[in-house]
């Protein structure tokens, strides 16, 4: 199945979509004060992905670059990209959703790090990830696992 995966804007729809997922936080709190507050525009880019069926939002991720200069997961340090906050929701899990938005991520050809949540591990597994050897004082609470190209 293939599915398209699409760059989301800072819009108020988007932000009502994402009430829907369990990791709804203070990110995107955050973008619904500044689009209160115009500090920045409605339909500016956000660091979110996602995937819709029809026009519900089913899955979605968010994916940015970071520089070598704070890279503590690879040797030697390099860009790379920080994925976070997976997740689709439950009627639709299973379905290739979370393989699509991962391998969408991988297209860029830059080492990936990610924060399983504890249960979704054989995902990440199967995804190609490994747990990293790292510096638990920097990272504590965190598990950290990295995808190479
Ligand atoms: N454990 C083990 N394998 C899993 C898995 C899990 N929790 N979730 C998916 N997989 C496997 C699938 O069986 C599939 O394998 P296959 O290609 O051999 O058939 C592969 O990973 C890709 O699955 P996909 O359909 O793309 O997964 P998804 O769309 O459901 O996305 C999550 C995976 C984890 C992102 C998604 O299920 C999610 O957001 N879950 C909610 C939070 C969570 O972690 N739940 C875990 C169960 S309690």
């Amino acid at each position: 199945m293939e599915y398209n995966v699409e760059p989301l804007l800072v819009n108020y729809k988007t932000l009502e979509e994402f009430k829907k997922f369990k990791e709804y936080g203070i990110q995107e709190l955050s973008m619904h004060e500044d689009l209160e507050a115009n500090i920045i525009e409605n339909d500016s880019e956000s660091p979110f992905y996602g995937i819709y069926f029809g026009d519900k939002l089913v899955a979605r991720m968010s994916l940015y670059r970071r520089s070598a200069k704070f890279d503590q997961y690879f040797e030697p340090p390099q860009d790379y990209l920080e994925l976070w906050k997976l997740e689709v929701l439950p009627d639709y899990q299973g379905k290739g959703y979370g393989r699509a938005l991962v391998e969408f991520a991988k297209h860029y050809n830059l080492p990936i790090k990610t924060n399983a949540r504890l249960q979704s591990h054989d995902f990440w597994r199967k995804m190609g990830f490994e747990t990293v050897t790292y510096n638990m004082e920097r990272d504590l609470g965190q598990n950290p696992l990295v995808w190479k190209p």
